[in-house]
């Protein structure tokens, strides 16, 4: 099949960042705290400890916002897209990315999240940043909640626990949809909204702290019932302002493999699986699995549904499915193998497949199967809004050799085109992240995923400046060639 064009003409090849993790002027423009502005950089933990890496307490917060630096908070710094924005786009156009997934940093709108009118200043950065992909014939593709909720919420509310925040959430949605209505089409409510229970912090503002004893269970999963009813009524809010906008749901795609064929390995992992797809399901068929509310019942969980919840719900679903796909773990009934790590989730060790430098397992053929399976299962566009691999990069004499990127997605996009020629509708593909940033899970600037360097190191040290690596004129051709040349 080599040579033959699958991908459709109008394929969305492109890159993905989110604000909190490039932007920086955290405290400009009349920016509010957010709660990614309180993830610290920790030096001498392993890569692989996500709950130290994530951890949090009132009292750190209460430490945090008196301090006025960026020392250890690198995601109060990002690589300064918020002034080189121009400069950066115009390299992904010179790359010929048609398309460009961001994040609107909701305290850049609304600081507390509770005034009743923007901020319109941040208004204005965001027409800035889409006027300028628009001379670059770049197409945004919008995230509206990506691990960047006002800090203010989380300490008044507790985040998302607090059935208040739909109101805010919708407030800040609804003029995100009619400010920039003239330029994007395609957004997404929550990113990874799954990610819920790995970093309740990070993803919804839920302090451990202010969880009632022993119930720390409930409040993510009445938080998460609260992302899911303002999802759709965002996506109801979205449908009416933009016709035609496209609003896709958000799913960490975490595909597990039984560790061997014993059916106490294949119940766990398929047990694993549907738990991974369930947040997926609500969103594209409206309603909760059977075997959520189940396993509610079981643990003795408790969700205050209102009446007019379920309605939304089932009224108002998405219309592709978008998801990040990184690695691949697999899962076992036995407890004495070797643990690996994954997207801030760890897992069994896959003895046919290699890691990167930080244990994610490298499994091109996983995302085929993942195409497959959620096409089979969802039967909507398929949209992949991240993927790519962290890696420690050199500058030698002014240059970055990457071929273990190049190798890594040329993998990957041969799967996609493989899932394609099985007739999966993949309209999308936004490689994570365009440019090097901070990574989420452990605030380092040394696991680069970029097609473009970054001078920075995990301190904050250097010019930012920004160099193309060899990925970059690679990725150049494959859009050029829209999939032909692999
Ligand atoms: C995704 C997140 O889960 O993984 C991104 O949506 C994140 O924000 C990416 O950066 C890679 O993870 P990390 O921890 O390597 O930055």
């Amino acid at each position: 099949m080599s040579g033959k064009n699958v991908f459709s003409e109008g394929f969305l090849w492109g890159g993905a960042v989110a604000a909190n993790q490039v932007e920086g002027g955290w405290n400009q423009g009349g920016k509010g705290l957010s709660v990614a502005d309180m993830a610290t950089y920790k030096k001498n933990v392993d890569v692989k400890d996500y709950d130290a890496h994530m951890a949090i307490t009132s009292e750190f917060i209460a430490e945090g916002m008196k301090d006025e630096s960026d020392a250890i908070y690198p995601k109060r710094r990002g690589i300064d897209f918020y002034h080189r924005y121009a400069e950066d786009i115009a390299l992904f156009g010179e790359m010929g990315m048609k398309a460009l997934r961001i994040s609107i940093a909701w305290s850049r709108l609304f600081p507390t999240g509770e005034e009743e009118t923007p901020n319109m200043e941040g208004v204005q950065f965001y027409i800035n940043v889409f006027e300028e992909m628009k001379k670059h014939n770049i197409e945004p593709i919008v995230t509206l909640s990506h691990y960047e909720m006002p800090l203010a919420l989380a300490v008044k509310n507790n985040g998302w626990a607090d059935r208040k925040v739909i109101d805010h959430f919708v407030r800040f949605s609804k003029v995100c949809f009619e400010q920039f209505k003239p330029y994007v089409k395609y957004w997404l409510t929550f990113n990874e909204i799954d990610s819920i229970f790995r970093h309740p912090f990070t993803t919804a503002g839920i302090i451990p702290d202010k969880c009632p004893e022993g119930k720390e269970r409930e409040v993510i999963y009445q938080a998460l019932h609260h992302q899911f009813v303002a999802s759709a009524i965002a996506t109801r809010d979205c449908h009416e302002i933009i016709p035609g906008s496209q609003m896709g749901c958000m799913l960490t795609k975490l595909t597990t493999y039984p560790n061997t064929c014993h059916p106490k390995d294949v119940e766990k992992t398929l047990l694993k699986n549907l738990e991974n797809l369930s947040y997926a399901d609500v969103q594209v068929f409206g309603e909760y699995p059977s075997l959520t509310k189940k396993l509610w019942e079981l643990e003795g969980i408790h969700i205050d549904i209102q009446p007019q919840d379920l309605g939304i719900m089932q009224q108002h679903t998405v219309d592709f499915v978008s998801f990040s796909y990184y690695m691949s773990l697999t899962e076992s009934a036995r407890d004495d193998l070797e643990i690996t790590a994954g997207n801030t989730i760890l897992g069994v060790k896959n003895p046919y497949l290699l890691s990167t430098d930080w244990g994610w397992q490298i499994d091109p053929l996983g995302l085929k199967i993942s195409l497959l399976e959620l096409y089979d299962r969802y039967k909507k566009p398929l949209m992949i809004v991240e993927n790519g691999m962290g890696a420690k990069d050199e500058v030698v004499d002014g240059q970055i050799h990457d071929p273990y990127r190049i190798e890594y997605f040329k993998a990957h996009f041969e799967q996609m085109k493989a899932a394609i020629e099985l007739g999966v509708d993949l309209i999308g593909y936004t490689s994570w992240g365009a440019i090097d940033l901070i990574s989420a899970g452990t605030s380092q600037m040394s696991k680069r995923y970029g097609f473009i360097y970054v001078d920075q190191d995990d301190e904050g040290n250097g010019t930012l400046e920004r160099m193309k690596k060899d990925s970059f004129y690679w990725y150049q051709n494959i859009i050029k060639t829209n999939g032909s040349t692999l």
